[in-house]
């Protein structure tokens, strides 16, 4: 019997679509670039309908027409010679898948050369880690709609269902679907940023001991906080270190890793004149938590406030950080969710907002309870420009900004940094001030430069000898 779909790229992501592909019905073919991984696969998979391949052309030629073939190979250059070695074994009309965190302009160049050879391909987002790819990721392919056709039956019994619907959704065209991958981890960035910020201000300011904290965090996790991220801090939380006995998180080296997709999505905001500015923030709090030596140098140099702090009412406190986190999470997800729709119009790629925030409610890292009213509020605003002015969110953060301001006041005056939270709170006073102080800026460009700038009742544009 021919197999549905093939695998290639059997790390443990790629492992685990190929043995979730199999739990679901599909009979799977899988390859490998070395045997090794191609071989433990086997072993884990004993009765499941997974078959090894160890040439491409055998792999290929086992597969049903029109043949179905995801890759979760190491993105970049890989990709590349893993569909030039297939390329050869293909007929017009397969469709090629992947799955990895491939830069949106690759997968819109890759598309391009297939296309010419009538070879379909599909970039598709995958979100969830590890146990997500085996139980359930959510989904977020781009491409042609004809060819999504052909692998959605696939790509919808994988993925994470919520309510009995697939976290499985057409993204649109081209590179859209890592776009929207890409984005994901971007507000991926920032929400990890704000959860650690908000435990800061528990341990350092309120100096609560970490099984507390773990408490509190599950108890946000009950209600409007609910997610992922939030459960996993207070599991990790509770964590203990097997060699010391201490909180595990206490004896964690705070240099903070990233493999790129929070930087791609920076700077395509950049590029294209996107404010993501608390992303971006997240994404510099990693770039200096690298430079430890220099910051354990610079606490021996620099002076911060007088370590004269108030006492601080722990309840009271305790719900200003939890108003200030939900706040700055939603000018977090303002900030992507604004990406995505001004890239959208950029492209004309029609991005269907409301689909984006319920395929995110199951499957991937940033699932949260709150994507459900961002579903419900691009139902009926498709084109809404900013989620802070819909009223849900209007009226939530008319409260929560109290907690918020309170928050970053204090780490200000106690010294203590919040990098994301003040960043969010910035944005907040930014985006809702009418009249800014952008006409310096532009007086200063005209002033030196000649550069120009429009009147506020006049069109135009018009130049002043400033000098005269
Ligand atoms: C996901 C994650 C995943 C991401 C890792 C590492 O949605 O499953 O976003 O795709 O690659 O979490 O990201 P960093 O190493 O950049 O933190």
């Amino acid at each position: 019997m021919l197999n549905t779909i093939g695998v290639i790229g059997l790390g443990v992501m790629g492992s685990n679509i190929a043995l979730n592909m199999a739990s679901k019905g599909e009979q799977v073919a899988v390859y490998n670039y070395t045997r090794d991984l191609t071989d433990q696969l086997v072993q884990k998979s004993s009765g499941k309908a997974i078959s090894p391949f160890y040439e491409v052309q055998d792999f290929v030629q086992s597969l049903q027409t029109p043949r179905k073939i995801f890759l979760m190979v190491t993105a970049g250059s890989p990709i590349d010679s893993v569909i030039q070695s297939l390329i050869p074994f293909l007929e017009a009309g397969d469709v090629i898948m992947d799955g990895g965190n491939s830069h949106f302009e690759d997968t819109a160049r890759r598309y391009d050369e297939l296309k010419q050879k009538g070879i379909g391909y599909l970039g598709i987002g995958i979100s969830g880690g590890e146990i997500g790819a085996l139980t359930g990721p959510s989904i977020m392919p781009g491409g042609d709609k004809d060819v999504y056709e052909k692998a959605a039956p696939i790509l919808t019994k994988i993925a994470a269902q919520v309510d009995n619907d697939p976290c499985c959704t057409y993204i649109g065209p081209k590179g859209s679907g890592h776009f929207v991958k890409m984005v994901h981890n971007g507000i991926e960035y920032a929400d990890m940023q704000l959860i650690a910020e908000a435990y800061t201000f528990l341990r350092k300011r309120l100096a609560l001991p970490v099984e507390e904290i773990a408490d509190i965090f599950e108890s946000w996790n009950h209600g409007e906080l609910k997610s992922y991220l939030i459960e996993i801090t207070a599991e990790i939380l509770r964590k203990k270190d097997e060699l010391t006995g201490l909180p595990l998180i206490d004896v964690i080296l705070d240099k903070a890793g990233q493999k790129g997709t929070g930087k791609w999505t920076s700077l395509q905001a950049i590029d294209n004149g996107i404010p993501t500015s608390i992303i971006t923030e997240s994404l510099f709090a990693r770039y200096l938590s690298a430079l430890k030596e220099e910051r354990l140098n610079a606490q021996e140099i620099l002076t911060g406030p007088e370590n004269d702090q108030a006492h601080l009412d722990k309840e009271l406190w305790i719900d200003n950080v939890r108003q200030a986190l939900y706040m700055g999470k939603v000018c977090a997800y303002a900030q992507g969710f604004t990406q995505y729709k001004m890239t959208s119009d950029l492209y004309s790629w029609d991005l269907p907002l409301k689909d984006i925030a319920l395929i995110f409610r199951g499957g991937c890292i940033i699932r949260a309870e709150f994507l459900n009213v961002i579903g419900e509020i691009y139902e009926g605003q498709p084109n809404l420009a900013n989620l802070l002015i819909a009223p849900y969110f209007t009226e939530k953060v008319k409260d929560y900004q109290k907690g918020l301001r309170k928050v970053v006041s204090e780490g200000i005056n106690s010294g203590i940094s919040f990098p994301c939270l003040s960043s969010a709170l910035t944005y907040y006073d930014s985006y809702r001030t009418g009249m800014s102080n952008a006409n310096i800026i532009q007086a200063q460009r005209d002033y030196f430069g000649a550069h120009t700038y429009e009147r506020t009742d006049a069109d135009g544009f018009f130049h002043t000898n400033w000098q005269s």
